[in-house]
């Protein structure tokens, strides 16, 4: 609904809140989204190359006040302005809408105890006041502005504390930010990786350039901080990219590594291998997951896409064997590691893409009981889970972090021949639209 004010400025209603948090409205028989308002909400805009929000006149009463000054223009969180507890509701009414056509039955959530300050990988840009101040910001979304961000919501609290000293440290030695636009300066990224379990963290400086200014003093001065820093690496980015990482690492402080715990497992993590970010998150996640499949202990399983082998490692005292399966080097070389500290005789790693090394089991008709699958966004391929079928893999417990993605290899599994035994979410990522699925898979009789 439309009341027009002045040439410029418009008054409407918010007919409907998407699942991702943003209001829908109706302008000119045309759809427009605004992000962070509520259903039946009285706005005014302007137009200008596009609908910008003036102000907010009537407040839904689903409407809390937002803790974060950068929640309009950052984009990292989609839901600070409503109730976890409304956002509970949306992420139940769109995934049990998306699956609807596959899966019949009402999904399961677990929710989070912490839905604040979980983020235990913090990755952060550097940029610079015309005074040549330091300071660290994220990524607006879909651009590369950087909107300053100081104690982020979501980032673990310790984690945001190290950054603020740090960013003082480098500010103390006038180090210079890099510049995307001339293409000068220094300092990238921060990224840090905390552990919860040990309260220790990995700091990462990207650079631009190949040497950190007063690289000693800053290391001196970050490990005087007594926060629990076990080691600092360098890693070089020259390209033109918006890949954080670069491909060259030289540890200056350390071994490279921290250790973590899930579930009473140890694990090794570094800078550049995928790690779960939320600590109350994966124990549920991992635990649920590995339940599903009722091991007996005399199967064999394969941990699919297994990262630095946490599944496959808390998984195998419940089986007869483990095979864990990951392209990226790095992550199988620290899954080995990670078997070896954890005392784990029954798990074997290969470094190979998965698929490739299905369709290789498929050849010499090796029998595998389960397999847990935990692929990237873009979810798994056709033939990978053709390989599933073939090698006629009775159950199937498929770990999703997008959902789309998901239900499409739902669907090819299901054109198989197999059933969605249960389907049920965690909600690993709250006040964002991301939330994390595990689906049992299991041959229709
Ligand atoms: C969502 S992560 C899951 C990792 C692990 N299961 C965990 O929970 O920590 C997906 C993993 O798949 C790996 N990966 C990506 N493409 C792959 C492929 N084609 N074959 C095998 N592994 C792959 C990534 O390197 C990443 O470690």
């Amino acid at each position: 609904m439309i009341t027009r004010e002045r040439s410029d400025k418009v008054k409407l209603i918010c007919e409907n809140t998407t699942p991702d948090g943003k209001g829908i409205f109706e302008i000119n028989n045309k759809r427009v989204y605004i992000p962070g308002i509520l259903k039946g909400e009285e706005v005014e805009v302007e137009k200008n190359k596009r609908y910008e929000l003036k102000r907010i006149i009537t407040k839904s009463p689903l409407r809390i006040e937002v803790k974060c000054a950068q929640f309009d223009r950052c984009g990292g969180c989609q839901y600070l302005h409503m109730s976890y507890e409304s956002e509970q509701d949306l992420k139940k009414k769109y995934i049990n809408g998306l699956m609807k056509d596959i899966y019949n039955n009402k999904i399961p959530f677990t929710f989070m105890n912490n839905e604040l300050y979980y983020r235990t990988k913090v990755q952060m840009t550097f940029k610079e006041s015309k005074r040549h101040q330091l300071a660290l910001g994220l990524y607006k979304e879909n651009s590369h502005d950087i909107i300053t961000v100081e104690n982020c919501l979501l980032h673990n609290k310790k984690a945001n504390e190290l950054a603020i000293k740090i960013l003082a440290i480098l500010n103390k030695y006038k180090l210079r930010a890099y510049d995307e636009e001339t293409n000068t300066g220094i300092l990238r990224h921060l990224l840090i990786r905390y552990s919860e379990t040990e309260d220790k963290a990995l700091v990462v400086f990207v650079l631009a350039t190949k040497i950190l200014p007063k690289r000693k003093d800053i290391v001196k001065d970050i490990i005087a901080l007594n926060m629990g820093v076990e080691t600092i690496i360098e890693n070089y980015n020259i390209r033109d990219t918006s890949i954080v990482l670069g491909e060259e690492d030289k540890i200056i402080y350390g071994t490279g590594f921290i250790l973590d715990k899930i579930l009473g497992k140890k694990f090794l993590i570094g800078s550049n291998t995928f790690y779960q970010i939320n600590h109350e998150g994966v124990e549920k996640l991992y635990q649920k997951a590995i339940d599903k499949l009722e091991l007996k202990g005399n199967e064999t399983i394969i941990d699919a896409y297994c990262g630095v082998g946490t599944i496959g490692i808390i998984a195998s005292s419940k089986a007869k064997n483990v095979i864990g399966i990951e392209l990226n080097r790095q992550s199988i070389k620290l899954a080995i590691n990670n078997a070896k500290i954890n005392g784990v005789k029954n798990i074997n790693f290969i470094a190979a893409d998965a698929t490739q090394k299905l369709n290789e089991m498929c050849l010499t008709n090796t029998k595998i009981d389960a397999i847990i699958m935990d692929p990237p966004r873009d979810g798994s391929t056709k033939q990978f889970i053709s390989a599933i079928h073939k090698l006629k893999i009775k159950k199937v417990c498929y770990v999703s972090c997008e959902p789309t993605t998901l239900k499409r290899d739902l669907e090819i599994f299901k054109s198989l021949g197999y059933e969605i035994k249960s389907l049920e979410c965690v909600d690993m990522f709250p006040r964002t639209f991301n939330v994390e699925a595990i689906t049992l898979l299991g041959i229709k009789k």
